[in-house]
């Protein structure tokens, strides 16, 4: 053991260029996801109430946005889908010509480098709001496989990179997997949400997309926030199905368990620092309570210090233009 004053770690910390040499943690935009809220209709661009600053585009204002955010060096963008129309069954999800399908081949005819990255879920597309397909008052599993499966297909046929089931139905990495080799998409890539809590975290973005369920809440599919052990369970079966990449959701008050899951696994780890953390960050930014920039940059920073390889942020585009060279 080194003591004082042989050892004062404030000599490392005397100037800006000896805290740059010895910073453990590099937060790039190449790291970073952009989340895109698509909608149906013409020349809509719609700020969501419970987000500001994030809006809902139609699909042709879509080329124009997609162009911005790979200016500013964004390589990936994560699509959800608001159809008009919703049923019991979530037909819209799986629709060749559906919101997202038509999204994705729109970005990809625009910036084909882009990397398109759906969400594959029902609840934006059932009229219960769920994620699932209900029978009685239960979410039944594995009446929902073949239509995640159907949907997670439609996606890649229109263009997506990569899929990213968001659901937490067991099994679902398993026959999405299958269903796109069987199709010849050997090389779609599946993003698993694998650890994904039953947060009131998700409340803005359940405000922008109109999923919030009609009854019940859930907590049947996704995990209870007290467990971690469960997360390492949930993303070692993900990475057996066939995951390329895992997901902790959401992150903030989940930095524990992105960084148990690094330590265990050398998957490729995403974190979701979803629309509750976003929002509470903008509502004391508005009120001068915090500053926006510093606030913004020590979170994303602290996130890949926890372990997060690539962070999917409603903040990207402003991290973005604060972290472009100078
Ligand atoms: C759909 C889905 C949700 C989010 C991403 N995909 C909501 C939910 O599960 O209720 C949350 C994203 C966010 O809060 O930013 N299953
Ligand atoms: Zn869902």
């Amino acid at each position: 053991m080194t003591d004082f004053p042989k050892l004062r770690l404030r000599r490392l910390r005397q100037t800006e260029a000896l805290r740059a040499l010895i910073c453990e943690t590099s937060l790039e935009v190449g790291d970073l996801i952009y989340p895109l809220f698509v909608g149906e209709g013409r020349g809509l661009r719609q700020e969501i109430a419970s987000m500001s600053g994030i809006f809902r585009y139609s699909v042709d204002l879509l080329p124009q946005e997609v162009k911005e955010i790979a200016k500013l060096g964004i390589p990936a963008v994560l699509l959800f889908g608001i159809p008009e129309y919703k049923d019991e069954v979530g037909s819209q999800a799986y629709h060749p010509n559906g919101i997202v399908q038509q999204a994705v081949r729109a970005i990809k005819k625009a910036v084909p480098e882009l990397i398109v990255i759906t969400d594959v879920c029902l609840c934006e597309y059932i009229s219960h709001g769920h994620c699932g397909i209900v029978v009685g008052d239960e979410i039944d599993n594995d009446k929902t496989l073949p239509l995640l499966a159907k949907t997670a297909l439609s996606h890649a046929e229109a263009g997506a990179d990569i899929v990213a089931p968001s659901d937490m139905m067991d099994g679902r990495v398993k026959v999405v997997r299958e269903t796109l080799e069987e199709a010849g998409f050997h090389n779609t890539l599946i993003l698993s949400y694998a650890a994904k809590y039953a947060s009131v975290f998700f409340d803005p973005f359940r405000n922008a997309v109109e999923s919030t369920p009609r009854f019940g809440d859930r907590r049947s599919y996704q995990m209870n926030p007290a467990n971690w052990r469960e997360a390492l369970r949930a993303v070692e079966q993900n990475i057996a199905e066939g995951a390329d990449m895992i997901m902790v959701k959401p992150t903030l008050a989940y930095l524990d368990v992105v960084r148990t899951v690094r330590d265990n696994f050398n998957c490729p780890l995403v974190a979701y620092n979803v629309s509750g953390e976003y929002a509470m960050v903008k509502a004391a930014a508005k009120h001068g309570w915090l500053d926006e920039r510093q606030v913004i940059l020590e979170i994303l920073t602290a996130i890949k210090r926890a372990g997060a390889d690539i962070i999917i942020t409603y903040h990207a585009k402003e991290a973005a233009r604060w972290l472009l060279p100078r």
